[in-house]
């Protein structure tokens, strides 16, 4: 029998819906809230997903200005212009597209963020109150992974979760919301020994280690939620998850789907923050 599919596609369009109707009012009171998307160079994935936040913005209406800045851009110069980001009034949010060239050094220009306008969640202050459990702005895959899996009706508390991954961008965050949603958490990475033991006793495994159909079946115990992180690009152009879904689908509970699951949701989770930030910096809560 095949699994429910979890529909990331479904629960963004819905929390967008809820985004765009709260945006509508805060027009009408004189805050537009403001992103500001930073593209250093021709990167064709980032050029994507810099796009799709751009029409988010347009669709959402949110003021949105993109800096198509080019591969030679200095470090100082991409810092001068986060600076001169950082004190305009009219944007709320600042994403600087990640990866940037080789010769700028990322910790320097995440740092530079101010911490209200991160709306990635990446300036270490907003990772610390994570870590402590403060109000902080959330990195946007692992806020919209929690909230996937929170709007399909799906309990946290109490469960066994495993996560697959342990980067700073989505492993170790997730993992941080997890617990926080009172989930009792195992991590695994790649030097992780015996990984299937500990992925067979998971009830909701989260696999974010950036390896296409890295879990299939036998890592699966029946029933459990499978959230796939994953987003790799195959040889023959097609995208494929972490998880191999043809094979899992027949062993677990509710999965979600690559394209459509837990995608959609990040770009989701952007607007939301920038619509936090733009509420906390103009004082409405
Ligand atoms: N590149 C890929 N994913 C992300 C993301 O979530 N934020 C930023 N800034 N860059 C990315």
């Amino acid at each position: 029998m095949s699994a429910p599919l979890i529909n990331g596609k479904q629960v963004s369009e819905e929390i967008r819906g809820a985004l765009k109707g709260q945006v509508e009012l805060l027009v009408k009171q004189g805050l537009t809230p403001g992103l500001a998307v930073v593209l250093v160079g021709e990167d064709p994935a980032s050029q994507v997903y810099v796009r799709n936040k751009e029409k988010a913005c347009h669709d959402l209406g949110y003021y949105s200005e993109v800096h198509r800045l080019p591969d030679s851009t200095s470090q100082e110069d991409l810092l001068s212009l986060v600076d001169k980001l950082n004190h305009q009034d009219n944007i709320h949010g600042i994403l600087v597209q990640l990866p940037l060239p080789k010769h700028i050094e990322e910790k320097a220009v995440i740092d530079a963020i101010a911490v209200e306008k991160d709306v990635d969640g990446f300036h270490p202050v907003n990772v610390g109150n994570l870590v402590i459990g403060d109000d902080s702005l959330l990195p946007c895959t692992p806020a919209g992974v929690i909230e996937l899996i929170k709007r399909t009706g799906i309990e946290i508390a109490g469960k066994h979760a495993v996560v697959i991954g342990r980067s700073n961008i989505v492993g170790k965050p997730v993992s941080l919301l997890l617990q926080r949603e009172h989930a009792t958490v195992t991590m695994c990475h790649s030097r992780t020994a015996n990984m299937k033991e500990l992925t067979k006793q998971a009830d909701i495994l989260v696999v974010a280690i950036g390896r296409a159909n890295f879990v299939d079946a036998s890592y699966v115990k029946p029933g459990a939620v499978i959230i796939d992180v994953g987003m790799n690009r195959l040889d023959n152009g097609k995208l494929a998850g972490d998880v191999d879904f043809e094979s899992v689908k027949e062993v677990s509970g509710p999965i979600t789907p690559v394209p459509g699951g837990v995608g959609p949701m990040t770009i989701t989770m952007l607007m939301q923050n920038t619509l936090i930030a733009a509420k906390r910096l103009s004082g409405l809560v």
